[in-house]
């Protein structure tokens, strides 16, 4: 009887299991900061929080206009935080000495206009080459692991492998905005695809951009994907309820079996 009762609890446990890791993007705790130019509410309390929640890392974008995350955030957050920190950033040579000197333990190139609300589209590995090789390189000699944000196609994911990446971020926006079912499907077959590609090439593969406590349960099918990294819609739903408890039902969504 104690067998079958222990049976029971593993396989139920076994269901439970987060199977993705989540990477919690704290920039907009710094955006509200930011708003009135106060000391609160601080990233680095945020981060700390997230990691005690069970987090699996923080992730910040030091933009080149300073607009949310500024240096000494990302400084502390790194000095704070045990899990490991994953520093978003363009290709500029002031970001790349900055990421050179605090050294997270990972950083995810993206790209960056200014007038952007946010990152628009993925990174043009192709387009950019020559540039993203040699930030590639500098990081990887400064014991970072680099992480590319791209659009989800084939030809992007093989310029990611010779640029010698370890981790590509799927870019999850025309996914999460496509109007209607079948155009959503469609992007979403797109993400799918490349994360099956991208297994093929011993990617470690994540995902993200606008990725919310509903289209989750969808992109988190995805059986290849390793992690989700989340920010406005977490970050938004602890205004209501707090972000301990916002962290928690994503974390409960990933761990549920559907
Ligand atoms: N991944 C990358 C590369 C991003 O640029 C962003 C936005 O900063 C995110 C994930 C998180 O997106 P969101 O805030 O929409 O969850």
């Amino acid at each position: 009887m104690s067998r079958v009762l222990d049976q029971a609890e593993t396989s139920c446990r076994t269901e439970k299991i987060k199977k993705i890791k989540l990477g919690l993007n704290v920039d907009h705790v710094a955006t509200l900061r930011q708003a009135r130019g106060t000391s609160y509410p601080d990233p680095v309390v945020a981060a700390l929080l997230a990691e005690s929640t069970g987090c699996d890392s923080i992730v910040v974008h030091l933009r080149e206009d300073r607009r949310h995350i500024r240096e000494r955030d990302v400084f502390l957050i790194k000095k704070a935080i045990k899990i490991p920190l994953n520093l978003e950033m363009s290709t500029n040579k002031q970001i790349v000495d900055i990421a050179q000197m605090i050294k997270p333990d990972q950083a995810t190139l993206v790209p960056e206009k200014r007038k952007e609300l946010t990152t628009e589209g993925g990174l043009d590995l192709i387009k950019n080459y020559a540039k993203v090789e040699r930030v590639v390189k500098k990081l990887k000699n400064s014991s970072i692991k680099v992480s590319l944000f791209i659009d989800p196609f084939k030809q992007q994911i093989k310029a990611a492998k010779d640029l010698g990446a370890e981790i590509v971020e799927f870019n999850t926006a025309a996914f999460v905005e496509a109007k209607g079912k079948a155009r959503a499907e469609k992007e979403f077959q797109k993400v799918k695809n490349a994360c099956s590609i991208a297994e093929k090439e011993g990617f470690f593969i994540a995902a993200g951009h606008g990725i919310d406590y509903l289209n989750v349960k969808k992109i988190k099918q995805i059986k290849e994907l390793q992690e989700l990294n989340i920010g406005h819609s977490i970050i938004s739903r602890s205004v209501y309820i707090g972000l301990i408890a916002a962290v928690e039902e994503m974390i409960d969504l990933l761990k549920a079996s559907n």
